[in-house]
């Protein structure tokens, strides 16, 4: 499996979370609002998976790579999905502070316009990831060089998460989802 392909993989599950967030917000626009506990699980996978391990991977093994390809960080793709992360990592901080905020209408509508504003960033950036920046470096990354960035997507997620905790945060998601289907 190619590195891209791993990454493919996580963007999955990274749109199966956004799809329970938008779920979340639904629901409490119809003032029906999901237990806090399921919020924090959510909010949980996006820090702790996708910003902590797969934004890891990206930003210290595969980004990395292409530069020493010839692809330039600044005023190309990888400049672009540097500064989205670090947008997401700004509007994820929104959000879990809006969620701390509790069950009144102020709340849920903080709530709403900070979960839209990071899924819809989100959405866009595998979109464009996923079409433009992975073909790219599909086209020039040999298979030596890719074996070498996914032993280090190894280190990354050992670095960044306890043993056992990948699989636990992708239970947790596929979980909510089957809840907020
Ligand atoms: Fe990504």
């Amino acid at each position: 499996m190619r590195s891209t392909d791993t990454l493919r993989q996580e963007h999955e599950h990274i749109l199966q979370a956004l799809s329970v967030l938008d779920a979340l917000v639904d629901r409490a626009a119809r003032s029906e609002p999901a237990p806090q506990a399921d919020a924090r699980a959510l909010l949980a996978f996006f820090r702790d998976f996708a910003d902590r391990s797969h934004h890891a991977k990206e930003e210290n093994a595969l980004f990395p790579a292409l530069e020493a390809r010839g692809l330039p960080r600044r005023g190309g793709p990888i400049g672009v999905m540097l500064a989205e992360h670090d947008e997401g990592r700004a509007l994820l901080r929104a959000l879990a502070d809006t969620a701390a905020l509790g069950e009144g209408e102020a709340a849920r509508a903080n709530f709403a316009g900070a979960a839209r504003a990071y899924t819809s960033l989100l959405r866009a950036h595998i979109q464009k990831e996923n079409e433009i920046l992975f073909r790219m470096a599909e086209r020039v990354l040999d298979v030596a060089e890719d074996e070498r960035i996914t032993s280090l997507f190894a280190e990354a997620d050992a670095a960044a998460l306890p043993p056992g905790e990948r699989d636990r945060l992708l239970a947790s998601v596929a979980s909510l989802a089957c809840t907020y289907r």
